[in-house]
């Protein structure tokens, strides 16, 4: 089976962006450590993209194909309401959606204390760097 992993928008600077916040580690890192530490028989298919719209379309891609999504919406994470309708469609079908983050935002600027999404996640994981993923790829994989 496949397991989505979603970026949003600036998270393809990884590595280069703000290291004092996210690390020194880039988006084809992530998918070496959380391709390693997939169970077999299982796929992740990690991807990323500046644009709302597409990350919209892969939430339906989910909801379509049936597979648990583990997404990082970055700054869309704190208004995109858009996203958070389609987030929705993926745990009302049933998927698990992991909503997660690098760093901690409740430790940041005010604006990223509030998540519209996390009230339809099945679960927020934030502020253990790529582990946040990791842990949530256990949890899916275990969950299934
Ligand atoms: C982030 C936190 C967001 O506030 C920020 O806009 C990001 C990354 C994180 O993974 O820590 O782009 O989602």
């Amino acid at each position: 089976s496949t397991v989505l992993v979603l970026n949003g928008p600036n998270l393809g600077r990884l590595g280069s962006r703000e290291p004092d916040v996210y690390g020194s580690a880039n988006l084809e890192d992530l998918r070496l450590l959380l391709s390693a530490s997939a169970p077999e028989g299982v796929t992740v298919d990690v991807r990323q993209t500046d644009d709302e719209a597409e990350l919209i379309h892969w939430l339906y891609e989910a909801v379509d194909t049936g597979v648990a999504v583990i997404i990082n919406p970055a700054a869309f994470t704190h208004y995109s309401y858009a996203l958070r309708d389609a987030a929705a469609l993926v745990t009302k079908a049933g998927l698990l959606l992991i909503e997660v983050h690098i760093s901690n935002p409740h430790a940041r600027e005010t604006f990223r204390h509030t998540s519209v999404v996390s009230a339809i996640a099945t679960g927020v994981i934030a502020g253990l760097g790529f582990d946040s993923y990791r842990l949530a790829l256990d949890y899916v994989t275990r969950e299934r």
